[in-house]
């Protein structure tokens, strides 16, 4: 979503700027924009703020900053926009200013109470020039300035309801940034008399790697030589710098062409990460650090939720089935979106889980806030650090994937697998399960990194599969038990890169209706790796066939009777039921890839999506 970078320092801020936006292109946007304080006095010219702003890519902004010869000063702010309040327009775009005082702003999130305020403004005399909520608050902020920035800014913030993540300079004020949070993510990056502030810290490792995260209500008012955390009232608040943990080659695109195929390729290494010193044989068990102090509380546990959306449901869905059936506590997998409003009972033992890459997705966060608040243990499993969710639960395990820059969630999802698993493993072992079963277990576990290799070795067959089919606009993604959610998953990587419909659903529910989809041709993916179902599998195949479908199997390695009941066959290792979605997924991340590619879309930018979507 939104992406923020904010500058003040020694050097000249555009290029830094631009350089940060370009860094947070991979959340999603439609438009980008650059405000730069020059300082520079000369007759009657004072202090001033330069403004440029494009639709489009970053790209469309750099040609824009060179056509007007550049932006000069030390001082500056800049945004990309993904459009909630209003459509994509140069005016829509980020920075938004009040004239009157020289306020400019940039904004992620979403203020709630704008149509009220802006009433209020409109009879004090301000003039729209967007239909934003940003507008109505830099607006309110200037209304409020009286030569102290910091303090018309704790004003403003006090008055709205919602959620932001602001960076605002003012043309009266050259050697000040003030920068506030609450619900959005923002981090301010401290180097040596310079500070570059993000919303994501992939804008700021380039510079440094000392940061502080701010938490809500914070407000920082940043000069050249220090800075001051205070809240919403004005109460100074400590702050912690602390080490950014982000290697500047681990977001680097490197010799692949998207982030999305590197990604995948990532996954045998990103599993070995997260499975490193959690996966212990000799004992049988499964060490996690992160819910040691919480173990009793998991094998006491009586119902455990998992939540999330998109593709972190789908992994949340996985763990649904495994936490029953190994450790044998009732789990449910819920939309956060759908769970926080449903008013959800909450009873004695219930353990909430948030599951998202970002640690930041709002309908998640709040989905996490109303079971928190009714008495649930809160869980995170989270892939960035520090990030909103991850503060915010009681306890949790991190993905250790590394970052995710491909919008289309790839090696996210098979973390958040492999880390539901080993908690499923990590109760079953102290509930019922003994200590040779979970080494069993364990044992292929640890083997799961190198078989993904081998599937990763036939992306060649995958491309000719997919090959056969990317002119087709109608896909079915068909699996039952672990391989239902699996599905789901493969239809959403299709539809969301290749923009071609595709659903998902347990293949028996095909008989009930969406069989009458299925014409000559049609493509149906089914997830068919040998297991409990396998036979009944193999009976919706039939059904497929006997209706003209294509049917593309994910089956096990050395089952070559399939053959015989489909087209194509695309093959994954054996391993036990429960482990195989980490490897049935494979083949269709790749097919989405693909796909997306032999139909010319922008894998790693896909149409009207964000990486990670910060407003409900
Ligand atoms: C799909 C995708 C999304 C996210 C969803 C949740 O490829 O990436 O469906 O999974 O928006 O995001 P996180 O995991 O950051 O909470």
């Amino acid at each position: 979503m939104c992406g923020i970078v904010a500058y003040i320092g020694t050097k000249q801020a555009q290029n830094l700027l631009v350089e940060g936006l370009k860094r947070l292109e991979y959340r999603g946007y439609d438009s980008a924009g650059i405000a730069i304080l020059d300082a520079s006095v000369s007759g009657s010219r004072s202090p001033h703020i330069n403004i440029t702003r494009a639709v489009g890519r970053v790209s469309a902004l750099e040609d824009r900053l060179e056509q007007i010869g550049g932006l000069r000063g030390t001082l500056g702010l800049a945004h990309t926009r993904w459009a909630t309040h209003g459509g994509v327009c140069e005016a829509n775009a980020h920075p938004h200013k009040d004239d009157k005082s020289g306020i400019y702003l940039v904004h992620n999130g979403i203020i709630e109470n704008y149509s009220a305020l802006k009433i209020y403004l409109e009879e004090k005399g301000h003039k729209f020039t967007s239909e934003t909520d940003t507008e109505v608050l830099s607006m309110l902020i200037g209304e409020l300035y009286e030569g102290d920035l910091e303090a018309a800014v704790q004003g403003a913030l006090r008055e709205v309801t919602g959620a932001y993540a602001i960076a605002v300079i003012c043309d009266k004020e050259p050697d000040t940034l003030v920068v506030a949070r609450k619900g959005s993510p923002l981090i301010v990056g401290v180097g040596d008399k310079e500070f570059v502030v993000a919303s994501d810290a992939s804008a700021i490792v380039a510079h440094t790697t000392q940061a502080v995260t701010l938490d809500d209500y914070n407000v920082v008012k940043i000069t050249r030589d220090g800075f001051r955390t205070s809240d919403i009232h004005n109460a100074t608040v400590s702050h912690k710098v602390t080490q950014l943990e982000l290697d500047l080659d681990a977001i680097e695109l490197g010799d692949y062409s998207h982030y999305m195929l590197k990604e995948i390729n990532e996954q045998p290494r990103s599993l070995r990460n997260c499975f490193r010193g959690r996966i212990d044989q000799r004992e049988g068990k499964i060490v996690l650090g992160g819910l040691t102090t919480y173990a009793k509380e998991l094998v006491k546990a009586r119902r455990i939720i998992l939540t999330g959306q998109g593709t972190a449901l789908h992994a949340a869905m996985i763990g649904e089935y495994i936490i029953e059936d190994l450790a044998k506590v009732p789990a449910v997998a819920e939309y956060a979106s759908e769970f926080r409003y449903r008013n959800p009972i909450i009873e004695d033992g219930t353990i909430v889980v948030a599951v998202s890459q970002s640690g930041e997705t709002a309908d998640t966060l709040a989905a996490l806030y109303e079971a928190r608040d009714r008495g649930a243990l809160s869980l995170g499993v989270v892939n960035v650090v520090g990030s909103t969710i991850s503060r915010d639960t009681d306890a949790g395990v991190y993905l250790r994937v590394g970052p995710e820059i491909g919008v289309a969630s790839t090696k996210a999802f098979t973390g958040q697998v492999a880390v539901l698993t080993m908690i499923a493993l990590f109760m079953a072992r102290r509930r019922f399960m003994s200590a040779d079963q979970c080494a069993d277990l364990l044992k292929v576990l640890d083997t799961i990194p190198e078989k993904i290799e081998r599937i990763l070795e036939q992306d060649d067959v995958v491309r000719k599969v997919t090959q056969k089919y990317v002119e087709r606009d109608n896909w079915l993604f068909l699996g039952r038990g672990y391989n239902y959610p699996t599905a789901l998953e493969g239809a959403l990587k299709l539809k969301e890169i290749s923009y071609i419909h595709a659903e998902g659903m347990p293949a028996a529910e095909m008989k009930h209706g969406p069989i009458a989809l299925i014409n000559e041709g049609m493509p149906a993916v089914f997830i068919a790796n040998r297991g409990r179902q396998y036979d009944k599998v193999m009976s919706n195949i039939a059904e497929v066939r006997a209706r003209g479908g294509h049917v593309i199997a994910v089956a096990t390695e050395g089952d070559e009777q399939i053959k015989n009941h489909c087209q194509d066959v695309l093959y994954v290792p054996e391993v036990p039921e429960c482990l195989s979605p980490m490897l049935t997924v494979i083949p269709l991340q790749l097919m989405a890839y693909h796909a997306a590619v032999m139909r010319g879309h922008d894998v790693d930018k896909p149409r009207n999506l964000a990486k990670s979507v910060t407003v409900e």
